[in-house]
């Protein structure tokens, strides 16, 4: 069995997160999407948030299964018998910082970093500008699930009338 991971923070899932579990779930017999709970970044939505998102987005795919975890992703690694780590890459300015975590990584366990070129319909997705673009007004419903888009609109609601 050879299992990977797809780490990130998933705040919220786009599609461009979708384009690379798909083809890590067709490249690998099972895939972990593991949500950092680290709480380093303004998030918009909570872990358990961003993983319920995930697993209603990633139900399609049967060898696909949704996990958080905090501390070090090579330990989760060594805990859940992964073998490899899938990240896609956008662009070349990606390369330096994925490059610097892989081998980091790698010097920290066994652990291989498998890198998937994003489709080029994604190249330019990020959650950080699907939010900041969904919070001006602007229309994200291309970029994320529907439902995930929804998700969105709410919470930017609440968020503002909370103000
Ligand atoms: O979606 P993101 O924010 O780019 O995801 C980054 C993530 C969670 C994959 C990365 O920060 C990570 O692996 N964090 C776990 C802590 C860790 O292992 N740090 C050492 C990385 S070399």
């Amino acid at each position: 069995m050879r299992r990977a991971v797809c780490p990130g923070s998933f705040d919220p899932v786009t599609l461009g997160h979708l384009d690379i579990v798909g083809r890590a779930a067709s490249l690998f017999d099972e895939v972990v999407v593991a949500v950092g709970v680290n709480a380093s970044k303004n998030r918009m939505f909570t872990a358990e948030e961003r993983m319920d998102m995930l697993r209603e987005a990633c139900a399609p795919w049967s060898n696909v299964r949704v996990d958080g975890f905090s501390g070090l992703l090579t330990t989760f690694c060594s805990e859940h018998g992964v073998h490899a780590i899938v990240k896609g890459l956008r662009a070349v300015s990606d390369f330096d910082y994925e490059l610097q975590m892989a081998q980091m990584n790698a010097s920290l366990s066994h652990v291989e970093t498998v890198f998937v070129p994003t489709s080029p319909e994604f190249s330019f997705l990020a959650s950080s500008l699907v939010k900041e673009v969904a919070t001006f007004g602007g229309d994200v419903s291309t970029l994320v699930p529907a439902f995930v888009d929804e998700r969105l609109r709410a919470r930017i609601a609440e968020n503002a009338a909370a103000r």
